[in-house]
C-alpha cells in the first residue's frame, strides 16, 4: 500500500460512490477476483487507512550479538506488560527486507537497535529506515536502543532518523556500554515494559 495509500484511499472512495455491481474484478497484473470481488476492495480500504495491528516489532543489527541481546531483554519487557500484544525480534541481517517491512506495516511500535560504529550506526540499519522513510508509514510510533563503547551515539541517531521518517519516537531510548551484563540486561526488560505501556 505505501506510499500511494492516499491516493488509494481517494480512488476506493470514488469507485465505491458509483455503486456498481461488480462482478469481476480482473487486474492488469495479479489474481483476478471473481468470488465476491468486493472483499479484497474492503481489505484494500482497511490496509489503505494507515492500517496497524496491536503488535510490536524489534529490529536490530548487530556485530557481536550485545544488541542482540538487549533486543530479545526488550520483548521479554514488552511480553511481561502486556500479553496481548504481538512482538516479533528480526535480526536484520538475517532477514528479507521485504519481509520486515510488511512488519513494520502491521506494527503499532516499531523498536530499532544498532551498536555504535564510527559515532554513528551500522549501515544495515541506516538503510532500512531510509526504507521505512521512502514508505511514508503514519501513526506508528519508534523508540531506539543498541550497546556502545566509548562515545554511543547510535541511540540518538536512530531517534533523529525515525523522527524525520515520520514515527513519533516515545523514549529517549536505551543504551549499554559494551556487552550487557546482568544489570543491563534487566534495565533493557525494564525499557521494554515502558514501551508496552
Ligand atoms: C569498527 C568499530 C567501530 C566502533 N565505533 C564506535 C564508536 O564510534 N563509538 C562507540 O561508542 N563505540 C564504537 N564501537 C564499539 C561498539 O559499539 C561496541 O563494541 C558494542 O558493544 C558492540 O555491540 P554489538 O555486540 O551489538 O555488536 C565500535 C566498534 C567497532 C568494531
Amino acid at each position: 500500500m505505501n506510499p500511494f495509500n492516499p491516493i488509494l484511499r481517494k480512488k476506493l472512495a470514488e469507485i465505491t460512490a458509483l455503486n456498481l455491481p461488480i462482478e469481476i474484478i480482473a487486474t492488469s497484473h495479479g489474481v483476478i477476483w471473481r468470488d465476491n470481488p468486493l472483499q479484497i476492495v474492503k481489505k484494500y480500504a482497511e490496509w489503505a487507512s494507515d492500517y496497524q495491528e496491536n503488535q510490536i516489532t524489534i529490529i536490530y543489527d548487530t556485530m557481536w550479538n550485545g544488541t542482540k541481546l538487549l533486543a530479545e531483554k526488550i520483548a521479554e519487557g514488552i511480553r511481561q506488560a502486556d500479553q496481548d500484544v504481538n512482538v516479533k525480534v528480526y535480526n536484520l541481517a538475517k532477514s528479507d527486507e521485504n519481509d520486515l517491512i510488511t512488519e513494520v506495516f502491521k506494527s503499532k511500535t516499531v523498536v530499532i537497535g544498532s551498536p555504535t560504529m564510527g559515532n554513528s550506526i551500522l549501515h544495515s540499519v541506516a538503510g532500512f529506515i531510509h526504507l521505512m522513510k521512502l514508505l511514508k508509514f503514519k501513526g506508528k510510533k519508534a523508540a531506539a536502543f543498541g550497546c556502545y563503547g566509548w562515545s554511543g551515539e547510535s541511540v540518538k541517531v536512530i531517534n533523529e532518523l525515525m523522527a524525520n521518517a515520520g514515527f513519533e519516537v516515545v523514549s529517549e531510548g536505551y543504551k549499554n556500554q559494551w556487552n550487557p551484563d546482568v544489570d543491563a540486561q534487566r534495565e533493557a526488560v525494564d525499557f521494554g515494559k515502558a514501551i508496552a505501556l
